[in-house]
Formats: structure tokens, C-alpha cells, sequence
């Protein structure tokens, strides 16, 4: 902690001068997590989160699909992303274009968006999800047959949940959960029994099926915190663990995890530089972004 101090202080002064906020993903590494950030949480939280904030400046610690989804919510609000290269292989993996495609293809079925795509993809599609409202998001859709983008393990194990509905999906994944097997998972509890699995529902759903629990990442935290299981393997991004290991003491985080190359993009000498400089501000376009405003506000109203 001693050689994070001297920028942990110098963020949290110019925070105060600048009026600003700094919403910070769980992905986030712990000098991040615990020593700048005003609020952490999942996607969904930091979506409401951004709506609600009063701060001028939003400093969004996290992926490029965040603080544009901050920006859509407070167009008014300066957003700044402490690097514009931090992006998200699902966010790249579709364009509108995409979008369009499955809606010739499946003629009348609405379009579920998982929240980690572009503002222009969110502007091609009629509601937003994220990993903690999925199946709830599908579920409620006044169609059976529903397409999700452009997570296809995420849209699998929706399928899985909310069987009554035809879930046709694009293909999509995440370079971080993707990495994960049953397999793995497997052998990992036949030679350390007794661990109990928890998993991101972007691992694919054989993955799933082998976990004794799946959620979003604070629904995994939640999950850790309130079972407080005595060996506890975290099937998503390393920084999970790292940041909730102090305050469980009696929870032994076991076994190897997976780093998101993009969220470790976001370190302090970059927030710091970001304060500092006023840069870089995530800009949309006005009239896509009051389309994909349209598609976030009806998740977030449907997820309350
Ligand atoms: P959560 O919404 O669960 O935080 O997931 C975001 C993400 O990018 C996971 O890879
Ligand atoms: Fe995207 Fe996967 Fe990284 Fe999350 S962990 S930001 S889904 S690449």
C-alpha cells in the first residue's frame, strides 16, 4: 500500500476540487476498489448509480461500455474515462448492423441487449440486461421467441432459467469467462473438496451447471459474504477475490482465475492523470444516445 499512498491522497484532493465522483467496477484492483473509488458495483448498480449521482464529473474506473452507459444516463454530466483503449471483447463483437441482422432473421421478436455493447448497439435494440436481470428482462418480454446480444453463454443459461421462451442469440462471448471448463471445475473439486464454486453466467453453461452458485459480481460477492464458505473458488476475474479477501478472513480463496486485460487498463497513475487534465470525456451522439437511453431506462424500470 506504501507506493499506492501518494496517489490514493493526490486522487481523493483533486476529487474533492473537481467536484467529482468516481464510479469504480468490482473488476477494479484493490488500491482502486478500497482507495478512491465513492462507489463500487455491478453493472446495473453503476448504471443507477450514474443516474442518481449529483457530482458535475462522473470518473467512470471501469470499461468504455460503462461510461458511455454514464453519459446516456447524464448527458449533462462530464463522464472521463482514464483510458479510452479499456474496451470489452463482447462490446466488439456486435454493430448495429449485427443488431439488424437478427431482426430479419427472427421477423417481430424484441431485441435484449446486454448492456456491455456500444451506445449505437443499445440505439438498435429495445431493452437492456445485465448478468443481474437477465432471465427477469426475458421473461417479461410479451414475445416467445426473444434475441438476446451479443453474449451467446450469457443468452444460453437465460435459456436455462426461463425455458418458456425460444432464446436465439449472437455469437458472442467473453475472452475472460470463455476460458473456464466443466472440466476444470471438475478436476479442481475432486482434488480440493468441500471448495465451493461460484460463477459469472458469461462462462458457458456447462460451466454453470457445475457451480454450486452463478450471479452477477455483486451478486457473487453478496453470495460469498453471506455464506462465508470456508474454501470458496471465484470463476471470474482475479480482482474479485483480491478485493473481498481482507473483510472474509475465515473465506480461503482457492484456485487459479482469469484477468480481464481491459479493466486492468484503469490504474490510478491513469485517474489520477485523468483528474488532473479533465480528460478524456466520453462523448455520444445526442440522438443515439436518446434512443439507447429508451433501452436502459426500460431495464432499469424493470429491474425495481
Ligand atoms: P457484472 O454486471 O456482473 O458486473 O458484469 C460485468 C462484466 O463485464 C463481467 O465480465
Ligand atoms: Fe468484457 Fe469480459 Fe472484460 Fe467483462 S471481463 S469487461 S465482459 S472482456
Amino acid at each position: 500500500w506504501a507506493r499506492y499512498a501518494p496517489y490514493v491522497a493526490a486522487i481523493n484532493a483533486l476529487k474533492k476540487e473537481r467536484g467529482a465522483v468516481i464510479l469504480a467496477h468490482n473488476y477494479m484492483t484493490p488500491e482502486i476498489y478500497h482507495g478512491v473509488a465513492d462507489f463500487v458495483g455491478d453493472s446495473l448498480q453503476l448504471a443507477i448509480e450514474a443516474a442518481r449521482v449529483e457530482a458535475d464529473v462522473i470518473v467512470q474506473c471501469g470499461v468504455h461500455f460503462m461510461a458511455e452507459t454514464s453519459k446516456i444516463l447524464s448527458p449533462e454530466k462530464t463522464v472521463l474515462m482514464p483510458d479510452m483503449a479499456a474496451g470489452c471483447s463482447l462490446a466488439e463483437s456486435i454493430t448495429a448492423a449485427g443488431v439488424e441482422e437478427m431482426r430479419r432473421k427472427y421477423p417481430g421478436a424484441p431485441v435484449v441487449t446486454y448492456v456491455n455493447t456500444t451506445a449505437e448497439v443499445k440505439a438498435a435494440s429495445d431493452i437492456c440486461c445485465t448478468s443481474s436481470n437477465a432471465a427477469q428482462i426475458v421473461a417479461a418480454m410479451d414475445s416467445d421467441t426473444v434475441i438476446m446480444t451479443p453474449d451467446k453463454y450469457l443468452a444460453q443459461n437465460v435459456a436455462n432459467q426461463v425455458p418458456q421462451k425460444n432464446i436465439v442469440w449472437w455469437d458472442g462471448s467473453c475472452i475472460v469467462h470463455e476460458q473456464y471448463t466443466a472440466k476444470d471445475l471438475r478436476e479442481f473439486r475432486e482434488w480440493n473438496p468441500g471448495t465451493r464454486l461460484i460463477a459469472h453466467p458469461e462462462c458457458p453453461p456447462d460451466v454453470v451447471a457445475e457451480a454450486d452458485f452463478s450471479g452477477s459480481t455483486s451478486g457473487i460477492i453478496k453470495y460469498v459474504t453471506d455464506e462465508k464458505p470456508e474454501k470458496a473458488m471465484l470463476i471470474t476475474e482475479c480482482s474479485m477475490a483480491s478485493n473481498i479477501a481482507d473483510e472474509l478472513p475465515e473465506v480461503d480463496f482457492v484456485g487459479p482465475c482469469n484477468m480481464c486485460p481491459y479493466m486492468k487498463m484503469i490504474t490510478l497513475e491513469k485517474i489520477l492523470w485523468s483528474l488532473h487534465t479533465m480528460s478524456e470525456p466520453v462523448e455520444v451522439d445526442p440522438q443515439v444516445a436518446d434512443k439507447a437511453r429508451l433501452a436502459v431506462q426500460r431495464m432499469i424500470d424493470l429491474s425495481q
